[in-house]
């Protein structure tokens, strides 16, 4: 038998073959069901692009009304997640907190549905889910913090609700409107490790809920969805040790370490501009105006931008911008990563929707490095 080349990382293999999204690298375009995310951004609604990611169309009016309204519906979970939050231990990490709540939601889920991998029982869990996360992701954070319970409004729409949620008090418009643009942004994007996380599990025929739980364990890596709070504590610290007049040495401090910046670099987009970071960057100046650290922060953020170019040839990824305007928005740190999960949540469902379409289990090769013809001794060694 021949060896096929082996790729570590898996980098440059291709794993499935999906018509949900993707990266068109060398046109600097991140096709969604055939539209360009960015334009998406720039035109819909987080809750229409939610639809078409998982349906594969737009909707019409009435279906997009009908989705809304059932996204607001569903939004309410049992009332023993926010006790289960409550006993956690404080040390807990929000993200921690959050993969162990969509865990336990799933034994509240019918039995029958669960196990039902069909395509309409997956919309049904999938649509609940999207429903249900932005609950989720608040409260295990609030409730961490000792601060009350937030439950979803019913009166608000899906996006004002979450934000909502996430603020303690009702958000104004530009907010709002700058909050849905970042949750587009982040609501698919190919196949990155959570994505193919999601995969691999509904690859063996486990539950929707499986695959979202091994989703946010891989998400919060810093290497990838960990990397937006990784990176506005980059910003804050320079701006503790000196401010933008600082941000240069600090920069060239770390490459000089050879440590990572977080934000920068991304496997498949490599020497290319991200092209939701060139869209959500122009966010910044307006944002910026909203506290007082703002402008310090983005002109430590331009800063650190060019000296990453010039160094490395590097480009900010997703994650760099929205550090930052989370920050500006009032965010919490904590919950940068939380939110990033529930903005893929419609991705991912997508994807384990087309997985157990048309499933085939994920099962790769290795190439051995132990040893061989090694004999264990006659009897048990254990006591
Ligand atoms: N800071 C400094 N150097 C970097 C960075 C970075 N952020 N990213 C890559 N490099 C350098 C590496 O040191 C390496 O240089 P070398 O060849 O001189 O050793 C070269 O670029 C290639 O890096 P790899 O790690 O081999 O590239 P890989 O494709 O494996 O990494 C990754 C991609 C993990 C995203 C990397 O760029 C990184 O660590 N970035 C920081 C974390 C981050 O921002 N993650 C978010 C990704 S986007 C998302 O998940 C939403």
């Amino acid at each position: 038998m021949t060896t096929p080349e082996y790729s570590p990382g898996l980098e440059g293999v291709i794993a499935t073959e999906t018509s949900v999204s993707y990266l068109d690298v060398d046109i600097e375009q991140i096709l969604v069901r055939g539209y360009d995310l960015i334009e998406l951004a720039q035109n819909l609604c987080y809750t229409d692009v939610a639809y078409l990611v998982i349906y594969g169309e737009l909707p019409t009016p009435s279906q997009a009304k009908a989705f809304c309204d059932r996204l607001v519906a569903e939004a309410e979970v049992p009332d023993e997640l926010y006790q289960l939050f409550e006993m956690m231990p404080k040390s807990t990490v929000a993200m921690d907190a959050l993969r162990t709540g969509l865990s336990f939601l799933a034994g509240y889920e019918n039995p029958e549905l669960l196990h039902d991998n069909s395509h309409e029982a997956n919309l049904e869990k999938g649509i609940k889910l999207l429903a249900q996360t932005p609950t989720l992701v608040v409260n295990s954070y609030r409730a961490l913090n000792d601060m009350p319970i937030v439950r979803p409004n019913p009166d608000l729409p899906y996006m004002e609700n979450f934000l909502y949620m996430v603020r303690g008090e009702r958000p104004d418009a530009e907010s709002l409107d700058a909050f849905d643009r970042i949750h587009i942004c982040y609501i698919e994007h190919e196949m990155p490790n959570s994505t193919f996380a999601a995969r691999v599990i509904a690859s063996t025929l486990s539950d929707m809920y499986g695959a979202m739980v091994g989703a946010v364990a891989s998400l919060k890596g810093p290497l990838h969805g960990g990397a937006n709070e990784a990176a506005i504590e980059f910003l804050m610290d320079i701006n503790g040790e000196g401010g933008p007049t600082h941000a240069e040495d600090y920069t060239m401090g770390k490459l000089e370490r050879r440590e990572r910046i977080m934000g920068f670099g991304h496997r498949v987009y490599m020497r290319k501009y991200d092209p939701r970071a060139r869209f959500l960057m122009d966010y910044i100046p307006k944002l910026a105006e909203r506290i007082p650290q703002g402008q310090d922060l983005s002109s430590i953020y331009s800063t650190v931008e060019n000296v990453m170019y010039r160094e490395k040839g590097l480009y900010p990824n997703t994650d760099y911008p929205i550090g930052l305007l989370y920050y500006l928005l009032g965010i919490p740190i904590p919950l940068y990563t939380p939110i990033f999960l529930a903005s893929r949540t419609a991705g991912n469902v997508a994807h384990v929707l087309e997985q157990h379409d048309d499933n085939r289990l994920f099962r790769p090769r290795v190439i051995y490095s132990g040893g061989r013809g090694l004999k264990p001794p006659a009897s048990p060694i254990s006591p």
